[in-house]
């Protein structure tokens, strides 16, 4: 059966003894597209014992070896392109040509990583004992980066391929092993790109990829005593794991209420259509996606005007016409965003276009005039429904960033570089853009997120780094 998938232990691909199976619904037909293993917690401890063992040699292996291997791998990830982003598009309904730029972004994020391990672990620190007072010249400390041991990395289903990499090729890079645990929606296109890591050949045990239910192997897997990092990108699990996980380093990128500041000197053209980019890509699924539109009042109706007409040319329909707004991940999330559209109608926001939903399939909507007993002011929808609140100052549009629990992106429009620099100073969040929307690539800088936006920096050297630790060597002088 082609729509049956195995899973990736020790070099090779298995059914799972447990014999059952876990379907993944297409977003837009609502019907089994695809079905994977639902594996056992004895899978996962021999897939744990496997990767330690790998690791071991693989921490041995020279370096430049380690970012051949990675180097392939990034090249046959792009030359496999169309078959990954047709899981993509049948998952989690993203659109076609999105899909595409996911793995190739993917491939990109590869190569670089091996590029920037070879720099930043090729190098090493010499100290010598004499500048800490009281002391001689009769100590030399020599250090260097080590890996960890085996990172378990947990994407999210929005960047099922990307966000896998973005853990994958830096902990190979360092040294480590991975144990991959794909999202149940985004799981087939997962094990395409670890069977692009199969073909480059890396040595057997070394990447595997566990699926299954989060309920039989979930907790198991972030409590293993054999996983020495975790690398997590989603939502409110994220909090549970690291509360749970024991005394290893942690990666967590959660949730985002992303704002949007639009100040009377801003050029509007430019914010509205940063806030389609930012709000409406991939309808919304995005952590770093435009979460609220914070515009001053004096040069609201213009901007809301000049976002409606916008919203009004967005294309909605199947991924697979590359549609610009598309059926969300789940039925389930549709219905949560439905929710927090109904509060927000029982509320009195105004609606800028009539609410449509059919299946998952949601069109964009902008709800003018929220106020912040509306769910929508604080909590994310995932989804393709963008609310404004109007403000009179600066310092409400702060207030009303900080006040929320999440703190991962935010975007300014202002002509005065003074005044963004301020606000960026006093906005918590862990990256603020100027004059653009959020997002968190390229994928070398730094991304992090504060308060319950997650732990951790990633981007391409923050993440080799974080999955190192440091050894130091100390010659005593006679
Ligand atoms: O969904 C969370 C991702 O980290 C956002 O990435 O800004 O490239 O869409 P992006």
């Amino acid at each position: 059966d082609t729509t049956v998938f195995k899973f990736y232990s020790d070099g090779e691909w298995k059914k799972s003894t447990s014999g059952k199976l876990v379907s993944i619904i297409n977003p837009t037909t609502r019907k089994t597209q695809y079905k994977v293993q639902a594996c056992t917690q004895e899978e996962v401890n021999k897939i744990i014992e496997a990767a330690k063992t790998a690791q071991k040699s693989w921490a041995k292996t020279p370096l430049w070896k380690r970012a051949e291997l990675l180097h392939k791998a990034a090249a046959i990830l792009k030359e496999h392109r169309a078959p990954i982003a047709e899981c993509l598009v049948k998952e989690i309904a993203k659109p076609a040509k999105d899909a595409v730029t996911e793995v190739v972004r993917s491939g990109d994020l590869v190569s670089y990583c091996a590029e920037e391990g070879v720099r930043i672990l090729g190098e090493g620190k010499f100290l010598v004992s004499d500048s800490f007072p009281g002391n001689e010249r009769t100590k030399y400390c020599l250090t260097s980066k080590i890996p960890l041991g085996v990172v378990l990395a947990i994407p999210p289903f929005n960047y099922p391929v990307n966000l896998a990499v973005s853990k994958i090729a830096p902990a190979l890079i360092a040294g480590n092993s991975i144990v991959l645990k794909p999202p149940t929606q985004g799981a087939v296109a997962a094990l395409h790109m670890v069977h692009c890591f199969h073909l480059a050949g890396f040595p057997k045990g070394l990447v595997s990829c566990v699926t299954g239910k989060g309920s039989e192997i979930g907790d198991f897997l972030t409590m293993h005593p054999g996983v020495s990092c975790i690398s997590f990108t989603g939502g409110d699990t994220g909090i549970a794991i690291s509360k749970k996980a024991g005394m290893i380093p942690l990666q967590m990128e959660l949730g985002g209420k992303d704002a949007c500041i639009i100040l009377e000197d801003g050029d509007l053209d430019l914010a509205a259509a940063n806030i389609i980019k930012g709000g409406f890509s991939y309808s919304g699924q995005r952590c770093t996606a435009v979460k609220v539109i914070l515009i001053m009042e004096s040069v609201a109706d213009t901007l809301v005007e000049k976002v409606k007409a916008k919203v009004a040319k967005l294309t909605v329909g199947p991924p697979e016409d590359d549609c610009d707004i598309t059926p969300v991940v789940t039925e389930s999330s549709a219905n949560f965003i439905e929710g927090l559209v109904m509060d927000a109608k029982q509320k009195g926001a105004t609606f800028c276009q009539e609410y449509k939903r059919e299946g998952n399939l949601i069109w964009p909507l902008l709800l003018d005039n929220v106020r912040p007993d509306m769910r929508i002011a604080w909590e994310e929808p995932f989804g393709p429904v963008l609310p404004v609140i109007r403000i009179n100052s600066i310092e409400e549009a702060i207030y009303h960033s900080n006040a929320s629990n999440f703190g991962l992106q935010g975007c300014i429009f202002t002509r005065d570089i003074n005044k963004a620099i301020l606000i960026s100073d006093a906005m918590e969040t862990g990256t603020v853009q100027i004059n653009s929307a959020p997002a968190r690539g390229p994928d070398h800088f730094p991304f992090q997120g504060l308060k319950d936006s997650g732990i951790g920096s990633q981007g391409i050297t923050n993440s080799i780094n974080m999955m190192t630790k440091i050894k130091s060597t100390v010659i005593n002088l006679p």
